[in-house]
Order: C-alpha cells, then sequence, then structure tokens
C-alpha cells in the first residue's frame, strides 16, 4: 500500500504516524474508530489491526474508485469484517452516526477541517480522543501570507485549543497531529 500511495500520490499518513495512532489505541483501549478521509484505507487498516477482534472502525470516502481498492485491501489484511466502508461525505455520514466513538480521526479536505471540529464533540465519548492530521501543514502554518486552505488550518487550530470541550496537543509528528482529549 506504501508503494501504491507513493506512485499514485496517494497523501497516506505513513508508518510512523499509523505507528502513533497504534500507541494511542493501546493506551486508551479504544474499541470504536470513526475515520473521515480514508483514501485507499491505509489508515483504516493500522485502526482496524489496533482495535483487534472484537473493534469497529467506519471507513469513509467520498471517492468510488478509493473505497473499492479499500474493499480489497480490507480483504487481503484479513480485517474487512471489523470495518464498515461508507462512500460519501464524512461530514455528513458522521452526523448520521446514532453512537458515539472512542476515536474520530480526521483527515479529509483541509479547507472543511472547521465544519468538522463543530460536529465531532457530540459524537466522541468523554475521554475520546479526536485525532486530526496535517495540521502544521508542511510549516505553511508560520508562512506571512498564509493560502485559503492554511487560514482553514490555521483558524482549525485556533479553535481547537480554545474550544473547551479539548485539551489539545500538536504532536510535531510529520505533517503535524493534533490530538486532542474530550473532556
Ligand atoms: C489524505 S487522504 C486520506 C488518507 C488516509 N487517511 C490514510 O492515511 O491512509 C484524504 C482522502 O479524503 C477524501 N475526502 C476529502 N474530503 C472528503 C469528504 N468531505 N468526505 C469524504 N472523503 C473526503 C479524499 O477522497 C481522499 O481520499
Amino acid at each position: 500500500m506504501e508503494a501504491e500511495a507513493t506512485r499514485d500520490k496517494v497523501p497516506i499518513v505513513g508508518p510512523v504516524v499509523a505507528s502513533f495512532f497504534q500507541q494511542l489505541v493501546t493506551m486508551t483501549g479504544a474499541k470504536t474508530v470513526f475515520e473521515m478521509g480514508s483514501a485507499i484505507g491505509y489508515s483504516t487498516i493500522w485502526w482496524a489491526r489496533a482495535v483487534g477482534e472484537g473493534g469497529r472502525v467506519h471507513y469513509t470516502d467520498s471517492d468510488a474508485k478509493n473505497a473499492e481498492k479499500a474493499r480489497r485491501y480490507f480483504q487481503r489484511a484479513g480485517v474487512a469484517d471489523r470495518i464498515t466502508i461508507h462512500r460519501g461525505d464524512a461530514i455528513e455520514l458522521l452526523s448520521e452516526q446514532k453512537e458515539t466513538f472512542d476515536i474520530i480521526f480526521n483527515d479529509i479536505d483541509k479547507d472543511d477541517y472547521p465544519r468538522v471540529l463543530r460536529m465531532v464533540p457530540p459524537r466522541l465519548k468523554k475521554g475520546g480522543l479526536f485525532i486530526t492530521d496535517n495540521v502544521l501543514w508542511s510549516a505553511r502554518v508560520v508562512e506571512k501570507n498564509p493560502d485559503a486552505t492554511t487560514k482553514a488550518i490555521l483558524e482549525f487550530n485556533r479553535e481547537l485549543y480554545k474550544s473547551k470541550d479539548f485539551e489539545t496537543t500538536i504532536m510535531p509528528v510529520r505533517d503535524g497531529v493534533a490530538v486532542a482529549v474530550k473532556k
């Protein structure tokens, strides 16, 4: 999958961030993960392995071809039975969920990050983790004249730190991972 992602320029989290996610699951005992923006299912497989048997991971992506590739990878990885595949807008899909999750992982289009933040709190358990990738955006977040996408990430980061719902740390791993614990 890493080779395919490099070849086709699919922006996956990669093994260092994925191992960190696995550690977070081990630390918290998380069993349910809702992933927003799953592409070919690379990070989804790490979540699925981490939550183990009896765990459940929700895959979401707006691209049908990605979902089909991911479905085949889930079979090959032997974790298909613990993954629910949803195709469509991850924000809408999250809003339709009736349950609350142990972990919500946000990796969709960055311009939508502020909207994601508004949706997440009621769908996360107390003590649950809201995890977001690319919050340092290749250091563009410290540029003098940020573009619209960078502005959206900056707004997201500020609102996340200000939020009374979360305690947050940005881990400077790869492209920056925000880990926010729901109070
Ligand atoms: C950065 S990639 C995900 C990589 C994946 N999390 C991994 O690390 O293996 C982002 C994916 O989100 C999808 N996407 C972007 N905005 C979306 C949205 N609003 N709803 C659903 N999927 C979206 C894109 O199609 C793309 O495949």
